[in-house]
């Protein structure tokens, strides 16, 4: 079947198989590798991306359901070439990566989150914060700094 969606800002049109996984799509249709493949059954977070304005797990979402859809991932936030987003700086401040498979997905969820907030003008408390993280693991860190440098965000 063929789905038009937007990608990191461009529109796409693609043909695919009705039971492809948006992971697979992101990292091996279209080539984007920024988004980890990790447990691959909804546990890790690692694969976090963000469909109109939610972070969901791309490996347990059929592509189809991107079809008139807004997705962003890592690549559509800061890199090489743009300013870093404010939730990667962040991350870089409070000394929150390590190995660095888990951050794309830890950046995606609190980029959905503090948008969400900062929409509607609330600022979360340290146990919100931690909340709203509770289903991206990190094996590295002990999530101290990551907590930190996503309650940076909204500190002046
Ligand atoms: S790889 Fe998708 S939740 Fe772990
Ligand atoms: S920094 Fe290594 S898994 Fe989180």
């Amino acid at each position: 079947m063929i789905i038009t969606f937007k990608i990191n800002g461009e529109i796409k049109t693609q043909e695919i198989k009705s039971s492809l996984l948006l992971i697979d799509l992101i990292r091996d249709v279209l080539r984007l590798k920024g988004t980890k493949p990790g447990c691959l059954e909804g546990e890790c977070g690692a694969c976090s991306v963000i469909v109109n304005g939610a972070a969901i797990n791309s490996c347990m979402y059929l592509a189809i359901n991107v079809d008139g859809k807004e997705v962003t991932t890592i690549e559509g936030l800061g890199n090489n070439e743009n300013p870093l987003h404010q939730v990667q700086e962040k991350m870089l401040e409070n000394g929150a990566v390590q190995c660095g498979f888990c951050t794309s997905g830890m950046v995606m969820t609190t980029k959905a989150y503090s948008d969400k907030c900062i929409a509607e003008g609330i600022t979360p408390t340290r146990e919100e914060v931690k909340k709203s993280l509770e289903g991206n693991l990190c094996r590295c860190t002990g999530y101290a700094k990551i907590i930190d440098a996503a309650e940076a965000v909204y500190k002046k």
